[in-house]
């Protein structure tokens, strides 16, 4: 079992898209631990994209993330990291295939709808960032040994 954090993004908050990307999470089998609505800082930003320090889409990125409220989830499922980002689509919603939340919902790489984490360790690091341990319910659902087995 894997968690993974996501974030609807200030375009899709705006966009009034929250409900259709959690939804496709949701039917694609996956447990939503944790969710809430918050604006993201400039602070919190940099932490969360440290990796992207220095390049040249790095102070765009941060102005997009803290330009409106976000939805930030943790979600859970076997592999959920790697389903999530198959899910989300490819980075570039010009590549992004249809059927994928970026390849159905987003035309541009800046304003692209979603975030995923995009491994184990990345998936733990930002989940401590966004949400404290006592913000995540653990618990099961009676369809889960439909889905997860
Ligand atoms: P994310 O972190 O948001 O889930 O996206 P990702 O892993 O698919 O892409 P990543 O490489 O981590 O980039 C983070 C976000 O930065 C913006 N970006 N712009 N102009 C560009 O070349 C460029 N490259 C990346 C995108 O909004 C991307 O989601
Ligand atoms: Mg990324």
């Amino acid at each position: 079992m894997e968690r993974t954090l996501i974030i609807v993004k200030p375009d899709a908050v705006q966009r009034g898209l929250v409900g259709e990307v959690l939804r496709r999470l949701e039917q694609r089998g996956l447990r939503f631990v944790g969710l809430k609505l918050m604006r993201v800082d400039r602070e919190l930003a940099e932490r969360h994209y440290a990796e992207h320090r220095g390049k040249p889409f790095y102070e765009d990125l941060l102005a997009f993330i803290t330009s409106g409220p976000v939805v930030v989830g943790v979600v859970e499922g076997p592999r959920a990291i790697e389903i999530t980002r198959r899910t989300m689509g490819k980075t570039d919603p010009a590549q992004a295939e249809p059927g994928t939340i970026r390849g159905d919902l987003a035309l541009t790489i800046g304003q692209n709808v979603i975030h995923g984490s995009d491994s184990p360790e990345k998936a733990a690091y930002e989940i401590g960032l966004f949400f404290r341990e006592d913000e995540l319910v653990s618990y099961e659902r009676a369809i889960d040994r439909w889905i997860m087995g």
